[in-house]
């Protein structure tokens, strides 16, 4: 790791863009951190530390983005995702990304430290050219393997998730939900649910099938928006009652954000996410053949207009935490479509290196979303919530910066994106506003909107988990 080795920077002339506003200034990165804000960092010019100068008058300056809902380098039914860590990072920085949330998931019967150390040895094996983490996935814990998580709490886990769907594959019961709620609360540890009501949706999975359903179109009416509002209350419930604190990925629909909505207001210490895909893409994608839809198969399913406006006012609104991408890339032409049914098309869709882009075109250039909105949503929450380095543009944090032209267009193509995907559920979709430059820890990572070819390992690797580096060394 070269945290610290990239030579000072100075960007300067740029609109400095944070949560909580904007205003035209000078930045400073030196030494992996920014060093300077505003005033006091073009005033270093004339004290001649400053190596480099870069004019980015015009452009957007932002805080890297974070992405705490990836999945890279996994199987899922037996099929690998076409990113691994690698190429996932090379999207992902090229997108203004810099810091991404993965998932680990314990073999069966493995210590949870030793999946975490596994999951840390793969990372690093891949050199990722952003900073990575994981969410720690349970599906029934014992208590002597809750008994272990005070470890992972050392380790540098932060975040566990768990599955309300997918019954005979990740479903945790809802006992198993609160056992970890509570000892989750008493570590204050955040709880992830992927809520939708597993079992009552393989009742209409089984009746449709019966029926002779197969078409994709079948994958959204056998997962009802009523069946995620279902388990995001009963995630709630259970969550108050442990007084833990509770996560709520991708909520697609406006009944689920509603439950979330109003057991805040009742107190329960409950976030949520959504997806650029629950907010531009709806149902109809799902009409047609397998190989016509199974690009936008993912669960829970794409909604409706209806869905997406209330997306929209709840990010406006604070009551949507943050954007992540829930990117999880299957190869489209060979392992999407497994069989005949609805049932064997593998769930999820890429995003990670379009998220920034379309929120900024479909949000900002639209008047639904303020640029600090912007910031808060792609990068300051999810650095807040998760415990992360970065999210703003202040002293002492992260030289993690993004460099964003707002009037660069850009046509999204699988093409000649750098994921190692081979589709885009965005495919020829033209955004005004794209990526100039991304630096990670100071070292610039992306130039022209494309990562640059380096010498010497990446300059950041693991996030939160910094413990783990010290540990590679001592194991
Ligand atoms: O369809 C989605 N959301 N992703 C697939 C993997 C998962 O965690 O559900
Ligand atoms: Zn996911």
């Amino acid at each position: 790791m070269s945290d610290g080795a990239a030579a000072p920077v100075l960007l300067r002339g740029g609109l400095l863009i944070g949560p909580d506003g904007a205003e035209p200034g000078d930045l400073l990165l030196a030494e992996g951190v920014i060093a300077a804000v505003g005033a006091a960092a073009t005033q270093r010019v004339s004290s001649g530390s400053v190596v480099e100068v870069v004019d980015v008058g015009g452009r957007y300056v932002l805080p890297g983005g974070v992405d705490p809902h990836v999945h890279l380098d996994s199987v899922f039914r037996g099929r690998r995702t076409a990113d691994d860590f690698a190429s996932g990072a090379n999207g992902a920085v090229a997108g203004g990304t810099t810091s991404l949330l993965d998932f680990c998931f314990p073999a069966p019967g493995e210590l949870l430290t030793d999946a975490v150390l596994r999951w840390r040895d793969r990372v690093v094996a891949q050199d990722p050219l952003a900073r990575l983490g994981c969410h720690l996935v349970l599906v029934e814990p014992t208590d002597a393997v809750l008994d272990q998580l005070a470890e992972c709490v050392e380790l540098g886990v932060r975040s566990l998730k768990l599955y309300l769907a997918y019954p005979g594959r990740n479903m945790s019961t809802d006992g198993a939900l609160l056992r970890t709620l509570q000892r989750a609360a008493a570590l204050d540890l955040t709880v992830l649910v992927h809520a939708e009501n597993g079992p009552a949706i393989e009742v209409l999975i089984g009746q449709a099938l019966a029926g002779g359903h197969r078409e994709p179109a079948w994958h959204a009416l056998t997962r009802p928006a009523e069946l995620e509002a279902e388990a995001v209350h009963r995630a709630c419930v259970l969550a108050e009652l442990a007084g833990a604190k509770l996560h709520v990925v991708h909520v697609s629909g406006a009944a689920a954000l509603q439950v979330v909505v109003d057991a805040r207001r009742r107190g329960v210490r409950v976030t949520a996410e959504t997806c650029p895909h629950y907010l531009l893409l709806d149902s109809g994608t799902l009409a047609g053949t397998a190989h016509q839809a199974a690009g936008f198969v993912c669960s829970p399913p794409t909604r409706d207009a209806a869905d997406q406006d209330r997306l929209w006012a709840g990010l406006r609104a604070h009551e949507i935490a943050f954007v992540a991408s829930d990117h999880c890339p299957f190869l489209l032409h060979r392992d999407k479509v497994m069989g005949d049914d609805f049932t064997q098309i593998l769930n999820g869709m890429p995003g990670v290196e379009q998220r920034i882009m379309l929120l900024h075109h479909f949000g900002v250039r639209t008047g639904r979303l303020t640029l600090p909105d912007l910031v808060r949503l792609t990068s300051t929450a999810a650095a807040d919530l998760f415990d992360l380095p970065g999210g703003r543009l202040e002293v002492g944090a992260p030289a993690d910066v993004l460099v964003f032209d707002p009037d660069r267009e850009l046509t999204l193509s699988a093409a000649t994106q750098h994921c190692a995907v081979d589709y885009l559920p965005y495919e020829g979709i033209t955004v005004r506003g794209a990526v100039e430059s991304v630096y990670l820890a100071g070292e610039l990572v992306v130039s022209g909107g494309h990562p640059v070819t380096r010498a010497g390992t990446s300059p950041a690797r693991l996030l939160h988990l910094s413990r783990f580096e010290l540990q590679e060394t001592s194991r």
